[in-house]
C-alpha cells in the first residue's frame, strides 16, 4: 500500500510557494494568502489559528464544475462536509450552487445552518442511528446513500412510520484499489465500506419492494487522496455495468453518485487533474442516462487553509528541534498517517535565509506530536511564525482537546480583507459540562 509521504526529493521553500498560486511572499509584509498578510492575521488574533481562503475554495469549486462543463457531462456536485464543516465554508459553496455530502445528523443540522435545503443533501456512512434517520428523513433529506441490508429494512420502517418515501442509493464496493494510503482507501473487499457487487441484485430488488423506500440509484466511494483517474475508471466501469445489469433486471435507476477522493499535491506530487477526472467519468458514464452526483471534500477545501502557528522556543538535542504552539491535537494528519504538509516561515528574511534540517513539533507529550522530521527551514527565534500549507481539509474538523488545549481560532481571507469565523475558546468552555460527583449519587 502507498504510504501517504510522497518518495521524492523534498521540495525546497521557493518550490512550495511556486506551486501555490493562493500564497505570495512580500519583501515587506512576508508569506500572504490571497494577498492578505499572515502576519496581521497573528497580530489581530494570535496564533495558533485556522486561516482559510475564500477565493482559493470559490476558484478550486469553479474549476471541478467548468471541467465537467467542458466534457458536456451535467454534475451535481454536493461538498463533503466532513472535509470542513466550518458554517462560513458550508455557506461558500452554497452559494457556488453545492449541496452537501453528510455523515452524521450533527453535520446535516450544519450544512442545514447554512442554508443548505435538505432536499440537496445526501446521507452517506456506515452506520446511521435510527434517530439520526429518523431526523433526516423528516427533514426531508434528498437521498440516504446505504449500505447495508438490515439499513434498508431501517429506512423503510421509519419512512413508513412517518410517512414520507426515502430516496436512497445503493452503495457499491468495487473492489479496487485506490492506492491511497492504507487508513483512507475504502474501495477494497476488505474495508467496511459498501456492498459487494454479487450482493448489489438482490438488495436493490429487496429495497424496491419495501413500502417507504425509493431505489433510485447507486453510489460509490472508493477513497481519499486519489492522485490517478486508473482507480476512479475501473471502479465507475464497474458502476456503469451494474446500473445496466440492474435495468435489464427490470430496476429502476436513476442516480449515480460518483463519491470524492479527488487528491491533491502537498508535496510535490500533482494533484489529481480536474479535466482528467472528468473526461474519465464521461468515458466510463457515457450514454448511461442517469443524474451524476459527486462528493469531493479536500479538493475544493484543502490547499485553501492554513495552520498558522508561532515557534515557541528552540532545543537542541542531538537533533535541531522547533517547539511550536500548535500540536498534533490541532492537525492532526501528520500524526495519523505520516502525512507531509509544506512548512514557510512567514518572514520574508527567514524564507531568504539559509536552511538547515529540523524537526517541527507541538508541545503535547507524546512523540507522535512531529509535525515534520528534518526539514530544510531556517534558523527562527522564539516568536517566529510558520505557516503549515494545505491544512484546510481534515484539519480543524479533527481536531481535540488533548492536553486542555483550547481550540484556536478561524478567519477568513476573502476580497483582501479577513474576518473572524471562529473565536478561539475560552479554557472554561473546556471544563463546561463536567460534574463532580457526590459521593454515593446526589
Ligand atoms: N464521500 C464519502 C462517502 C467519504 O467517505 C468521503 C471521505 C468523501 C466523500 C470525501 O472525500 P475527499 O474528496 O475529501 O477525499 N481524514 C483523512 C481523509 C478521510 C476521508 C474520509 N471519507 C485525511 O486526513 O486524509
Amino acid at each position: 500500500m502507498a504510504d501517504m509521504a510522497f518518495s521524492g526529493p523534498e521540495p525546497d521553500l521557493q518550490d512550495l510557494l511556486a506551486a501555490r498560486p493562493q500564497l505570495q511572499m512580500h519583501a515587506q509584509d512576508g508569506l500572504c494568502l490571497e494577498g492578505v498578510a499572515l502576519n496581521a492575521v497573528a497580530d489581530e488574533y494570535g496564533t495558533p489559528i485556522w486561516v482559510y481562503g475564500a477565493g482559493t475554495m470559490r476558484a478550486r469549486f469553479a474549476a471541478l464544475r467548468d471541467a465537467f462543463k467542458a466534457e458536456a457531462v451535467p454534475m451535481h456536485i454536493h461538498y463533503a462536509v466532513k472535509a470542513n464543516d466550518h458554517l462560513a465554508i458550508l455557506n461558500l459553496f452554497r452559494e457556488q450552487g453545492a449541496g452537501a455530502d453528510v455523515v452524521s445528523i450533527g453535520e446535516f443540522r450544519r450544512a442545514g445552518l447554512a442554508g443548505i435545503t435538505a432536499r440537496d443533501i445526501v446521507y452517506s456512512g456506515v452506520g446511521k442511528s435510527e434517530a439520526e434517520l429518523e431526523a433526516a428523513l423528516a427533514a426531508g433529506i434528498g437521498q440516504i446513500n446505504t449500505e447495508s441490508a438490515e439499513e434498508i429494512e431501517m429506512i423503510s420502517a421509519i419512512a413508513s412510520r412517518l410517512g414520507v418515501v426515502a430516496n436512497i442509493a445503493l452503495r457499491m464496493n468495487p473492489d479496487v484499489d485506490a492506492g491511497t494510503h492504507a487508513k483512507i482507501t475504502t474501495g477494497l473487499a476488505e474495508n467496511k465500506f459498501g456492498i459487494a457487487a454479487a450482493d448489489i441484485p438482490a438488495l436493490y430488488a429487496r429495497a424496491a419492494s419495501l413500502p417507504g423506500v425509493r431505489a433510485a440509484g447507486i453510489a460509490m466511494h472508493i477513497g481519499s487522496q486519489i492522485l490517478s483517474t486508473t482507480p476512479y475508471r475501473l471502479a465507475y466501469e464497474k458502476g456503469a455495468t451494474m446500473v445496466r445489469a440492474l435495468r435489464e433486471a427490470g430496476q429502476n435507476v436513476e442516480v449515480l453518485d460518483i463519491g470524492g477522493g479527488l487528491g491533491i499535491g502537498y508535496q510535490d506530487e500533482p494533484g489529481l487533474n480536474p479535466a482528467a477526472f472528468a473526461a474519465t467519468v464521461r468515458q466510463a458514464t457515457q450514454g448511461l442516462g442517469v443524474k451524476l452526483m459527486m462528493e469531493p471534500g479536500r479538493y475544493l477545501t484543502g490547499p485553501a487553509g492554513i495552520l498558522l502557528a508561532s515557534v515557541i522556543l528552540r532545543k537542541q538535542a542531538g537533533k535541531r528541534f522547533l517547539v511550536l504552539d500548535a500540536a498534533m491535537n490541532e492537525l492532526m494528519r501528520p500524526a495519523m498517517y505520516e502525512a507531509w504538509h509544506g512548512i514557510l516561515p512567514v518572514d520574508a528574511s527567514a524564507f531568504h535565509a539559509p536552511a538547515t534540517p529540523a524537526d517541527v513539533v507541538g508541545p503535547i507529550c507524546e512523540s507522535a506530536d512531529v509535525f515534520a522530521k528534518d526539514r530544510a527551514l531556517p534558523d527562527l527565534r522564539p516568536g517566529a511564525r510558520l505557516g503549515l500549507l494545505d491544512a484546510g481539509a481534515y484539519g480543524a474538523v479533527m481536531s481535540s482537546a488533548y492536553n486542555a488545549r483550547p481550540r484556536p481560532a478561524a478567519v477568513l481571507v476573502d476580497q483582501g480583507g479577513f474576518a473572524l469565523i471562529t473565536r478561539r475558546q475560552e479554557p472554561e468552555a473546556l471544563w463546561e459540562g463536567e460534574m463532580i460527583p457526590v459521593p454515593g449519587g446526589a
